[in-house]
């Protein structure tokens, strides 16, 4: 079974998570790049409207990603929702088994995991970490543990 995990991430939390879950599953590791600036006060300003304001992003990944057995899709939340690439990713690509695990800093983790399970009927799992809760290990064990049959 070969599993692959995709990420995006702003400021390291999310790259952090993907790449400790690659580690403990010997998973191929993948950034989710796009065309827009993401970094310093001018990419927050913009991480910020992209919430409300629809954006023509256009995303760039390798399409071999799709190949394997297993994906685990990871992405911070952004006013209650997922990133933007991580929105056209999953929105573009099919795959019969997936994963979506979402992180947020302190809210109500409990409301974007509903709507990604409304969203996206396709996807296996949603799990929620949230920072202030210091549940990452936990979570991530969730998540493994599911698949207890083929990590174990
Ligand atoms: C524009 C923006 C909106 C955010 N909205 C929320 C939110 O609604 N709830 C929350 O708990 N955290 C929110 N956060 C915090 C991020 O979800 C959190 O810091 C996450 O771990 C960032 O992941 P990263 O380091 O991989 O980019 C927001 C952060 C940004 C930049």
């Amino acid at each position: 079974m070969k599993t692959k995990i995709i990420y995006f991430s702003r400021t390291g939390h999310s790259k952090r998570i993907a790449e400790k879950i690659g580690l403990q599953i010997q998973a191929t590791v993948y950034e989710l790049k796009d065309n827009m600036v993401w970094t310093g006060f001018a990419g927050l300003l913009r991480a910020l409207k992209s919430i409300r304001a629809q954006n023509d992003i256009v995303i760039q990944y390798d399409s071999s990603i799709l190949d394997c057995d297993y994906l685990i899709v990871l992405s911070p939340i952004w006013g209650g929702q997922e990133v933007p690439s991580i929105k056209a990713f999953l929105s573009k690509i099919e795959h019969p088994n997936m994963s979506l695990v979402v992180i947020n800093m302190g809210s109500d983790i409990s409301i974007p995991i509903e709507n990604a399970e409304r969203n996206y009927p396709n996807i296996k799992s949603v799990y929620g970490i949230t920072r202030k809760l210091k549940n990452e290990d936990t979570i991530i064990n969730h998540l493994l543990n599911d698949k207890r049959d083929v990590y174990h």
